[in-house]
């Protein structure tokens, strides 16, 4: 058990004496299913809020703090260290990612690893931006310095899905280009950023990382109110985001770097290869038991190979193995919210009501926190699981005789981050390439939807993002390119 009792504002490792929040995980060790407690974190308001808003803004100091002018190659020393600390950390971080998210150990190995390739392909793509600025360009007989300078102060909010890489992906890229932060761990997975504070305490100059817990209600908003945030980073939904957004008084000026929600559809032509087909939905659909921005979360299936598909990919829903993060070979867990299973289950019933109908055997059993996934069809607009986000383990399948019918329900949906599109004819794919790609950000062909490899794009379209992340576009999302010009004399 950890009862965190430190918090880092300003660059002091200070003593919480106040109230605190007990933090449980869903997964049990006891028959009745009771939820095992894995610590406590401090229940902090608005004058810790505020002192960590102070801290940063101190640091930043309009532009003329330590860090913002600090030289690259001793900015680019700080984050090497940091990362060489996050690596000595690296079994207690994913038996916390396992215990308070339920996510299989390969999976935790993964999000860990992922995040220190990332930090460092960051540190390397900064030296490159740093080699680009030190070129000058020459127009119209006006030379010009041009380089890419920090926004300010930034608040980073990230998901339980991803509680390091994700928060990690916004926080690491915000404070290499100088900037200063605020951040809060997500809600689950709030424990695993505690083996870090004194990597960060020790890292960075003072008040360039400041370290809330509590709810995000009590400390996001005070922060937002005052109007001295210059960046809201937040992956999650866009619920929480536009709240936020509106707590802002000059929202005007401020800019947004969001991950949100998405209903990737998978679009199956009649000529797809089955096998493949059915192991990338598996995969699409299920991993960390559909809990991914990017999982699939629709299928259209084409009449003319619904009933095969149907069938062989119900026969794998059921065939997956439930179990403990570290079972070997288990790919369905338990789901960390602990009203996650009742939800789903509302959108089966509802879609059941509607006419759907359950494939898989399986589909809709409950243990006390989890539910196994159902594979439903024919799943119809009226339904809600045909448009929520459901992200959890229950599965749409809407079968279709013409292509225009997903095309024009993509165009109407709030949502455009990705799409997965099987066939074998290259002929057919071409054009539907060319009418996918301005409908979502990124065509998946004959493959599962993914934010990887980092070093790629990951955005959306209309309700589903903000800017752009990736290692490449982070930085570029998180500064401003200023110039130094001077003439042909
Ligand atoms: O939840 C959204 C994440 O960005 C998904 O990332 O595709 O690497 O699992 P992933």
């Amino acid at each position: 058990t950890i009862h965190q009792k430190k918090y880092l504002i300003n660059g002091e490792m200070q003593e919480w004496t106040g109230n605190t929040t007990e933090v449980f995980s869903t997964i049990s060790s006891t028959e009745s299913y009771e939820p095992t407690l894995l610590g406590s974190i401090p229940d902090m308001g608005e004058p810790e809020a505020l002192r960590a808003l102070d801290a940063a803004l101190l640091a930043y100091n309009k532009g003329q703090g330590v860090w913002p002018t600090m030289h690259v190659r001793d900015r680019i020393d700080c984050m090497e260290k940091f990362v060489q600390q996050m690596e000595t950390k690296r079994d207690e971080i994913v038996k916390l990612l396992m215990w308070e998210i339920g996510k299989s150990l390969p999976d935790s190995q993964k999000e860990f690893d992922r995040t220190v390739e990332y930090i460092r392909d960051t540190i390397e793509e900064y030296k490159q931006l740093d080699r680009d600025a030190a070129k000058f360009q020459k127009f119209d007989g006006v030379y010009a310095h041009i380089k890419r300078g920090p926004l300010g102060v930034i608040l980073c909010l990230g998901p339980y899905n991803y509680p390091l890489n994700e928060t990690f992906a916004l926080l690491i890229p915000a404070i290499i280009m100088g900037n200063t932060t605020i951040f809060k761990p997500a809600k689950y997975g709030v424990l695993l950023i505690t083996p870090l504070l004194e990597a960060f305490q020790n890292s960075f100059p003072k008040g360039v990382v400041n370290i809330l817990f509590g709810r995000g209600r009590a400390v996001a908003a005070p922060i937002m109110q005052t109007g001295k945030i210059d960046v809201l980073a937040l992956i999650g939904n866009s619920k929480s985001a536009n709240a936020l957004q509106d707590q802002h008084p000059k929202s005007n000026r401020l800019r947004l770097v969001l991950g949100l929600e998405a209903k990737n559809p998978a679009i199956i032509l009649p000529d797809a290869d089955l096998d493949l087909t059915i192991n990338e939905c598996l995969a699409g659909t299920l991993s960390f038991n559909g809990q991914r921005c990017t999982a699939l979360k629709v299928i259209y299936v084409h009449e003319y190979i619904k009933e095969e598909f149907l069938r062989r990919f119900a026969e794998k829903v059921d065939s997956l193995k439930f179990g403990n993060p570290w079972d070997n070979g288990a790919k369905l867990t338990p789901l960390p919210e602990p009203d996650k299973p009742a939800y789903v289950q509302e959108l089966i019933d509802d879609a059941v009501q509607k006419g759907a109908k359950i494939w898989n055997k399986k589909g809709g059993q409950q243990t006390h926190n989890y539910i196994w996934p159902a594979v439903l069809h024919p799943v119809t607009k009226e339904m809600r699981v045909y448009k929520e986000e459901q992200f959890g383990p229950v599965i749409p399948v809407v079968s279709f005789s013409d292509i225009q019918e997903p095309l024009d329900d993509m165009a109407e949906s709030n949502y455009g981050q990705q799409v997965s599109l099987f066939g074998k004819d290259v002929y057919a794919l071409a054009p539907l390439i060319d009418t996918l790609v301005n409908l979502v950000c990124r065509v998946n062909l004959n493959s599962s939807c993914q934010r990887g490899p980092d070093v790629y794009p990951f955005t959306g379209r209309k309700d589903s993002a903000q800017s752009t992340l990736s290692v490449y576009d982070a930085l570029r999302s998180f500064s401003v390119r200023t110039f130094v010009a001077f003439k042909d004399s």
